[in-house]
């Protein structure tokens, strides 16, 4: 088959990754999408069952850091395209292993950068490097409205109830880079090594920064899916110091429309913010997230908020992310398509729904799933 394009989009089977993955296998039959994935603990090709047999659909298990695989598959395959999103993803782990981040978040970046160099050599016309990145690299914002006040911005993502801003500033694409964790630190290299690819040799590319994401297929040791799975079982939920501590929310789904509409418009050389002016406190969330479950779960709502525990909290713990996305606005055209409030509800049904997918993945059974679905082929 004759296709289009040729895509390599990296971390396919992780959480943001899955969804791009499945938006673009749907939306573009005439591209070949091909997944290349480490499957490390937060992989898990259970994500992708619905599209794994499309034609136009190929998952290679491989690591980004493996530089002469990256190269000879590129090759081969005459790939045209990169997003890159695979990374170690979690700052809690970072904290731990910070290793393991330098050498996946850096020096996988460079081995595809290089990768990319050599294959597509000079020959820029109709390529592009998109690199996946995250608004944490810009540090911490002051909380100089600890009550919350009427931001600047008016978006869909922000119910009228809760629109709330937690300080003046707001990460822009201009600000200088700041970042505080092992996790943050590694990540903001490797936006440094894209840029330094595309002033020092010409690499058409392009890179974005991302607010906190949420929904379906989060691997249950973020927030979000872990305290919905906690609250089913009613167990104990971990929060952070005063769980005053704030950051701007951004439905899935709606970070890969951002992707696909920058990866075919964007401008060759520029970042862009993807957010939804969606700023909360973790411990308004949690309440809204108990809220919720109760209520889907046929309990009295609220009954689970003595579930909330105060643990010490996360060293260096960034006190606030707040996205300025006017840019892409502006010149994309982009906006959420979901209010918080229809977010969360469907994240939380869906986690429900899915006890099955959450149950495998919290006993670790999932990562026999590649084994047997690659037994024999
Ligand atoms: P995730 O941890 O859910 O998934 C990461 C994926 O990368 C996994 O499938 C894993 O197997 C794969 N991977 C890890 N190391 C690899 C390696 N060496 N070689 C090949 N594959 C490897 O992460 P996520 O939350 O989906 O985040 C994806 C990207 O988006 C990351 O680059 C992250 O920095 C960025 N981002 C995430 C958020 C968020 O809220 N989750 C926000 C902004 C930006
Ligand atoms: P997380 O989902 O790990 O994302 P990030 O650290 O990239 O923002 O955490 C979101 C917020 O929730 C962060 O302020 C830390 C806090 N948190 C808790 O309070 N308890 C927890 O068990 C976890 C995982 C996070």
């Amino acid at each position: 088959m004759n296709f289009e394009r040729t895509l390599i989009i990296t971390g396919g089977a992780g959480f943001i990754g899955s969804h791009v993955v499945r938006l673009f296998v749907n939306k573009y039959p005439n591209y070949k999408i091909i997944n290349v994935d480490k499957l490390t603990y937060a992989g898990n090709l259970a994500n992708l069952k619905d599209i794994e047999d499309r034609p136009n659909y190929r998952f290679v298990r491989m690591d980004i850091c493996d530089f002469d695989g990256i190269l000879k598959l590129m090759q081969e395959e005459k790939v045209d395209g990169i997003i890159h999103l695979a990374a170690e993803s979690h700052v809690d782990r970072s904290i731990k292993d910070p290793f393991t981040f330098a050498q996946t978040n850096v020096m996988g970046t460079l081995s595809l950068l290089q990768a990319a160099k050599i294959c597509w050599d000079g020959n820029w016309e109709g390529k592009r490097f998109y690199h996946i990145s995250t608004d944490e690299v810009y540090g911490a914002l002051e909380m100089t409205h600890p009550e919350g006040v009427e931001p600047p911005f008016t978006t869909k993502a922000s119910s009228g109830e809760h629109h709330l801003a937690y300080g003046e500033k707001f990460f822009t694409e201009d600000l200088k880079y700041q970042p505080h964790s092992p996790y943050s630190a590694a990540k903001a290299s490797s936006d440094h090594f894209v840029r330094a690819f595309h002033d020092t040799y010409g690499l058409p590319t392009v890179v974005t920064n991302c607010s906190n994401n949420y929904g379906p297929y989060q691997f249950p040791e973020k927030l979000i899916p872990l305290f919905i799975n906690n609250i089913r079982h009613r167990k104990p939920l971990p929060v952070y110091g005063k769980g005053e501590n704030v950051r701007d929310w951004l439905y899935v789904e709606d970070h890969a429309r951002a992707i696909d509409l920058i990866f075919h418009e964007g401008k060759v050389g520029e970042t862009y913010n993807i957010g939804g002016f969606n700023e909360w406190k973790n411990i308004d969330i949690i309440k809204v997230l108990i809220r919720t479950t109760d209520r889907l779960l046929g309990r009295e709502e609220g009954e689970d908020m003595n579930l909330i525990t105060y643990v010490t909290d996360r060293a260096g713990h960034d006190l606030r992310y707040a996205i300025d996305s006017s840019k892409l606005q502006k010149e994309l055209g982009w906006e959420p398509s979901l209010q918080f409030e229809e977010g969360i509800e469907k994240t939380v049904r869906w986690y429900l729904d899915n006890q099955a997918w959450l149950d495998n993945v919290t006993s670790g059974d999932y990562q026999k799933y590649y084994e047997q679905m690659y037994a024999g082929r």
